[in-house]
């Protein structure tokens, strides 16, 4: 692996995975989902693994305090590029810190924070627990975790709608699969991050699914985003169109 894995991903990601209708549409359903859950602004949020802070600025903009821990150089350029374009009072209110997300309590100073973001990192690493244990390190008392995960139940959906049925075949048995970005990503339960979350003393209170019709379509640019993400958030919320999501939304909090 290249010592920046994410520069040669953040193009496709930034520039084109968000750029989308699916991409907004995913941005707003995980952004009014975590609402239900956060305190008011001021409080402060984490975003471990945060990327170009897609999740976290909304956040900045609605007047939390934000801190984006990456690893990534590429990606964290691609924030602070991002910050840079907000007015002043969003500006100040988000800071960059550059470390591998599993020492994220170190690099804050210990600092315990009121929600924890780590959307769309897990499936990125062979094994989950040093991630979710340092997330929940950071949360405080009461405070929210907000994992976002490949859902490992769904695997076979993708390619049987691409039409590779070999390959959707595997996927019943399979626990990862070649993401949409073209790098290998692994799946996880909802059970198994519960699991991993209880034993880190964190209770999880809600989980939802992010996308299931705009994930499983081609949409075109001039499709009214907002209607999309109105029918995505109903879908997400309830049985059986939550768990066909090709990922998942897990929200715990931390005892008091
Ligand atoms: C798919 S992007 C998601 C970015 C952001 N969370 C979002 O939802 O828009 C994955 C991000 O995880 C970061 N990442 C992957 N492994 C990491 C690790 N061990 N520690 C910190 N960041 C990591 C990558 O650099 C990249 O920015």
């Amino acid at each position: 692996m290249p010592e920046d894995a994410w520069a040669e991903l953040a193009d496709a990601f930034v520039d084109g995975a968000y750029a989308t209708v699916k991409g907004r549409v995913r941005t707003h359903v995980l952004h009014r989902q975590l609402l239900d859950h956060l305190p008011p602004p001021p409080a402060a949020v984490l975003d471990v693994g945060g990327g170009a802070g897609h999740q976290s600025l909304p956040l900045a903009r609605l007047g939390y305090e934000v801190t984006i821990v990456d690893s990534s150089p590429e990606m964290l350029a691609r924030a602070a590029a991002r910050v840079a374009a907000e007015p002043a009072e969003v500006r100040r209110g988000v800071r960059l810190v550059e470390g591998p997300g599993e020492r994220a309590d170190v690099l804050t100073a210990g600092r315990r924070f009121a929600a924890v973001l780590c959307h769309g990192v897990l499936m990125y690493l062979d094994d989950p627990r040093p991630m979710v244990a340092a997330v929940c390190r950071c949360v405080a008392p009461g405070g929210v975790v907000s994992i976002m995960a490949l859902n490992a139940r769904t695997l076979a959906v993708r390619p049987a709608l691409e039409g590779r049925w070999a390959d959707a075949l595997a996927a019943f048995d399979a626990g990862s699969e070649v993401g949409v970005l073209g790098a290998p990503t692994r799946g996880d339960t909802v059970d198994g991050l519960t699991e991993l979350l209880r034993a880190n003393a964190v209770h999880a209170e809600a989980w939802y699914g992010v996308w299931l019709f705009s994930d499983w379509s081609t949409l075109p640019d001039d499709t009214d985003a907002a209607a999309v993400a109105e029918v995505e958030l109903r879908a997400a919320a309830q049985d059986p169109y939550r768990a066909l999501s090709r990922v998942f939304h897990l929200v715990g909090r931390l005892g008091p």
